[in-house]
């Protein structure tokens, strides 16, 4: 494995800070609407009024992120041997939490105006004075971000316990039990997809920064000595899954910490970060943790955490490589990224360029109308595809409306049936983004859909000939 130097090859720019002046191609109101006119997101408690900084996936939204996640598993747990897979409890020993840091360090300054009564970041600010009314601010204090809640039936008896900040914990503390049950050697990873709650002072930038939010993080263990080149590693393998994913190059970048911004538990750490409407922002950090966390946990719980390393044989405890992700805003980022509004034979078309890979629906049955005619074959083809593919079926209102609806919520392929259909028995594959049509028997629509989801290209003269026998 050879270091690379990460400013060079990934990032044109990536010395320069968060620049919030840079343009971006879509504002995020038209993304929120988006989301919530083709059912991907809404606000949370919606007929209540909703509640701030909560957001609730919808029938194609739900879609979406588990592909996200499917994603980030399949790449980090499934297509390697070194990294196995976790899900650990949300509630944790509040043990856990002293060791770890959470309790003393995991604060933020936040001031009060002292007229309107609003809470800021402190470091958020620009002025003295409250962005609001204008108002006299408080002195900066800390602000501890986790939730506490109680654990047991009687509230006065119960003990304090906090919702998980991070999944990252969850791993650590099982550092042992998976080494002793998979006996696997290091360099080694242990994987965990699952909510994370932070009582952030500022939320916004609708699903960017939330109080409860999904987290995808790798701890990846190795010798101390190659955590720098490990690290030059996970950097690389992070940008090229996004970019893998379809999010263009040039929307991303790299920043490197300054010494005065690393977390209390980190060495060094990148923010992969991409152009959002309001402007540079992160959207993964990778840090090097050293052995803070094992050595932490190993005096607070009196128990040993090393490894011992047979090869060599000798005892150390492991350096940490940490590549952590949001899934909601690695979302956010795809839908941003693939948004795009087009003019098609004189007419607005507002489309999503998503992933395949990512599209909640792959494929659209549609017949031409709701003609009781058109239906037994349409039924035919969805029941051919259903099995294989998230396939939807739609016959209400005009083909262009549909088409459009299909096209905002980024689905790759319709499938149209039309009466000529029922004497040739052919139908017609119309691509999202080429818009380009063509005709297929029926019998071989499934293969074709198949070929082009993985992105191969299909040879459909051998389905003529077949036919033809
Ligand atoms: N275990 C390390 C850790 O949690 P982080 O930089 O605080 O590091 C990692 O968070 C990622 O989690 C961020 O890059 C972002 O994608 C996501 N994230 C963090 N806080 C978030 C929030 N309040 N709302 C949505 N996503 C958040």
């Amino acid at each position: 494995m050879t270091p690379v130097n990460k400013a060079d090859k990934l990032s044109p720019d990536a010395s320069e800070k968060g620049d919030l002046s840079m343009p971006a191609k879509v504002d995020m109101d038209k993304i929120v609407s988006l989301c919530k006119r083709r059912g991907l997101i809404f606000p949370s408690s919606e007929i209540y009024g909703g509640l701030a900084s909560c957001w609730d996936y919808g029938p194609m939204g739900v879609e979406l992120k588990r592909n996200v996640r499917d994603a980030w598993w399949k790449t980090i747990v499934h297509e390697r041997a070194d990294v196995v897979g976790l899900d650990t409890s949300i509630m944790m020993h509040p043990g856990v939490w002293a060791a770890s840091g959470h309790i003393d360090s995991f604060t933020d300054p936040l001031v009060e105006c002292k007229s309107c009564h609003l809470r800021w970041r402190a470091t958020e600010m620009k002025g003295e004075r409250c962005p609001k009314c204008g108002g006299e601010l408080t002195e900066p204090r800390m602000f501890n971000l986790m939730f506490k809640t109680s654990m047991g039936p009687v509230e006065e008896e119960a003990s304090t316990v906090y919702l998980r900040p991070e999944t990252a914990q969850g791993i650590f503390v099982n550092f042992d039990n998976v080494i002793t049950t998979t006996r696997k050697k290091l360099p080694l990873g242990i994987a965990q997809i699952g909510k994370s709650f932070r009582n952030e002072i500022t939320t916004g930038n609708f699903i960017f920064r939330t109080r409860e939010f999904e987290h995808m993080e790798l701890e990846y263990f190795v010798k101390p000595g190659t955590d720098e080149e490990w690290l030059d590693y996970w950097v690389r393998e992070r940008f090229d899954w996004y970019v893998k994913l379809g999010i263009r190059k040039e929307n991303l970048r790299l920043r490197q910490h300054g010494k005065d911004e690393l977390a209390h538990y980190a060495r060094d750490c990148y923010d992969i970060e991409y152009l959002f409407p309001m402007g540079w922002s992160e959207l993964e950090g990778i840090a090097n943790r050293g052995d803070f966390d094992l050595i932490q946990h190993a005096k607070h719980s009196g128990r040993e955490l090393g490894y011992y390393d047979a090869e060599a044989g000798e005892k150390y405890v492991p350096y940490v490589i940490e590549p952590s992700a949001g899934v909601d805003r690695s979302v956010l980022a795809c839908l941003i990224d693939a948004y795009d509004e087009e003019e098609v034979e004189g007419e607005k078309r507002t489309v999503l360029h998503l992933h395949r890979s990512l599209a909640p629906i792959k494929v659209a049955v549609l017949p031409l109308s709701r003609n009781e005619k058109l239906t037994p074959l349409a039924k035919e083809v969805f029941n051919r595809l259903c099995p294989n593919f998230v396939t939807d079926y739609d016959d209400s209102q005009s083909i262009g409306r549909r088409y459009r609806r299909q096209d905002e919520i980024g689905t790759p392929f319709c499938v149209t049936i039309d009466f000529e259909s029922l004497e040739d028995k052919q139908v017609t594959i119309r691509e999202r983004d080429s818009l380009a049509q063509i005709r297929v028997p029926v019998e071989g629509v499934g293969k074709i859909l198949e070929a082009k989801l993985k992105g191969e290209a299909f040879d459909a003269s051998a389905l003529w000939a077949t036919r033809q026998k």
